[in-house]
Parts: C-alpha cells; sequence; structure tokens
C-alpha cells in the first residue's frame, strides 16, 4: 500500500531557529494519524510543508504521491487543509458560505457538491443558519465541511476541536471516522489524550524532533515506563500532596503526576525506579500499586526529558 504522506528528514528554519528538524513520518492511506507534541514544536510549520504552503529547507518528501517541493501547487488541490484559525462570512448562511468556497475554487456542480456534502456532515437541517450564529462546534464542522467540499483524498487538520466542548469533540470525530471510513487519510495535530486514542496511528512531536510513532499501544511500549499509582488511605488527607516534592527530586523517578486523587510515578529504568521508591512504599497511609503506564504518562515523560537537551531525550 502506498502512504498517503512519506516525508523525509524535513527541516525548516526561522532565522537562527530550527523548528523542524530533521523530520521523518510516514503516514497509511485511509489512516487517522495524530500529530502531538507541546506549543511551538512545530506541527503547524509541518503541515504547511506537507500542504505546499511552506518549501522545507532540507529533506524530501509526497504527498499523495506528489512531490512536495516540485508540485506543491497539485498538492493544494488535491488535498483539504483546516487551519488553526478558520473563517467565514459571518452574515451568510452555512449553504452560502459553502457556496461561496465552491465558487472560488471552481467547482463544478455547485448546488449538488454543497447539497451532499451538507448531508454528509449532518450539516443539512441547519444549512440557512448565519455562520455567525453557529456555537464553536457547529463552527467547527462547516470548517470541515469547506475543505471537504472539493473532495480531498488526504485531510490535514490544525487542532480542529481546540476550545470545542466534549460532546461537540465526539461529534466531530465521528465525523472523522466516517470519512475515513469512506477511505480519507487524515492527519489532525491535537492537544486531547482522548483524540490521541482514537487515532490509527500518533506521532508525537517536541521542539522540532520527532520523539515516537506508531500505534498508541506501540508508542506506550516502545517508552519502557514503569508506573506506579499512589493513593491515601484515607487516614491523612495530605500525604500524597507532600509526597510530590520529594518524589521529583529522587534520581529514576522521572514522572510525578497527578490523576485526580492518585499520583502516577514513573521512570524508565525499572530498577532505578524501584530503589527510589523503596523507602516510600512503607510510608504510612500510602497504598502503592503498579500499573500500565497511560498514553499521558508517556508525553509527560517525553515532554521533561527533550526540555532537557543534556539529558539524551533529543534524538
Ligand atoms: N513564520 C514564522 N516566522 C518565524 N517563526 C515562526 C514562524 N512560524 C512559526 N514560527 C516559530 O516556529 C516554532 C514552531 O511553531 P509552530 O509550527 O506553529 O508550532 P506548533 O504548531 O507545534 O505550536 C515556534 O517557535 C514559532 O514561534
Ligand atoms: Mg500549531
Amino acid at each position: 500500500m502506498t502512504p498517503a504522506i512519506s516525508v523525509s528528514g524535513l527541516t525548516k528554519r526561522f532565522g537562527p531557529k530550527t523548528v523542524v528538524d530533521r523530520l521523518t513520518m510516514t503516514v497509511g492511506a485511509g489512516q487517522i494519524a495524530g500529530f502531538l507534541g507541546p506549543n511551538g514544536s512545530g506541527k503547524t510549520t509541518t503541515l504547511r510543508m506537507l500542504c505546499g504552503l511552506l518549501t522545507p529547507d532540507e529533506g524530501t518528501g509526497t504527498c499523495l504521491d506528489l512531490d512536495i517541493r516540485q508540485q506543491a501547487a497539485e498538492i493544494k488541490r488535491q488535498i483539504g487543509y483546516m487551519t488553526q484559525k478558520f473563517s467565514f462570512y459571518e452574515d451568510l448562511t452555512i449553504a452560502e458560505n459553502l457556496e461561496f468556497v465552491a465558487r472560488v475554487h471552481g467547482l463544478p456542480q455547485r448546488r449538488a457538491l454543497v447539497a451532499a456534502t451538507l448531508d454528509r456532515l449532518g450539516l443539512a437541517d441547519r444549512r440557512k443558519q448565519l455562520a455567525g450564529e453557529l456555537s464553536g462546534g457547529w463552527k467547527q464542522r462547516l470548517a470541515l465541511a469547506a475543505c471537504i467540499l472539493h473532495r480531498p483524498r488526504l485531510l490535514l487538520l490544525d487542532e480542529p476541536t481546540a476550545g470545542v466542548d466534549p460532546k461537540a469533540r465526539r461529534a466531530f470525530w465521528e465525523n472523522i471516522h466516517d470519512l475515513a471510513a469512506d477511505g480519507m487519510t487524515v492527519l489532525v495535530s491535537t492537544h486531547y489524550m482522548d483524540e490521541a486514542e482514537r487515532c490509527h496511528a500518533i506521532a508525537y512531536i517536541a521542539y522540532g524532533h520527532l520523539l515516537a510513532q506508531g500505534s498508541v499501544a506501540d508508542v506506550i511500549a516502545s517508552a519502557g515506563l514503569t508506573t506506579f499509582t499512589v493513593r491515601s488511605d484515607g487516614t491523612d488527607p495530605r500525604a500524597l500532596s507532600t509526597l510530590t516534592a520529594p518524589l521529583r527530586a529522587l534520581p529514576g523517578v522521572d514522572l510525578v503526576a497527578a490523576f485526580g486523587s492518585a499520583l502516577h510515578v514513573g521512570g524508565a529504568s525499572r530498577s532505578a525506579l524501584l530503589a527510589a521508591i523503596a523507602p516510600w512504599q512503607s510510608t504510612p497511609g500510602l497504598i502503592w500499586q503498579e500499573d500500565r503506564p497511560t498514553l499521558e504518562d508517556v508525553f509527560i515523560h517525553l515532554m521533561a526529558r527533550s526540555q532537557d537537551p543534556y539529558a539524551g531525550g533529543a534524538p
């Protein structure tokens, strides 16, 4: 199967700053791939290079078998790109906005195309509503409609659900899965862990470096983290909160994160972690239990490592 996206050594500099550093990534056709990483890590810059809006300083690659350097104009025509900040005409209805987009792109049979797209995304009932009066979730869906109007085979979505409520986010993801079921490939950047778990594959980028790639299970396994969950037995409500700082200071402890009323404590070296926490495991009032690391544990760990260039985090 030919991948929908295949790039190698992609590098982009702005002035003295290398914001994407030798990124090599593949997204299989028909997959939903999640693109994760802290703000400022180069996700948007990468998406812009993939869709031909920005020329890489180094590296090569293809999108839909088209060369990202030589065939940028053709790529732009064949893919859908939803930017982080999209906009429409607030005083036009949903349908009018889409008809306008269709006209700008010179698409044939505009009426039928708009009607089919409205149906496909469950927007038909609201076709006469003004875009300016829509809630965040419906605006998001209108933006998605605008970028699938020309029936692209590849969708690049840049934080499409940022600031959208959980119900609307779920609905949006139903749409994404429907589109993928029809054969569309989707690369979507997100900060939400539950969304990452809905992807066939994920890539985690921090400060321009790709730190992990694969299925959620692969990424968790390859981090090689050992994790424990610590809970209070209820006798001393402060037992947990006084634990965080001393644990963080211990060599061998790479991760301390609060999850509700529990603490996740983890480390990349199992023996070093076990040695570090041993004295704390007999502390009265605490219940320690070894657990499977979550995706969030792994990301917190990757992020912490990547902030320290001397910790050997960056490849
Ligand atoms: N046009 C530009 N000129 C200069 N610096 C830029 C430009 N675009 C992005 N950057 C910088 O590149 C880095 C990566 O940005 P971006 O790709 O937007 O990250 P992300 O989408 O992961 O938050 C940031 O430090 C940002 O300030
Ligand atoms: Mg961004």
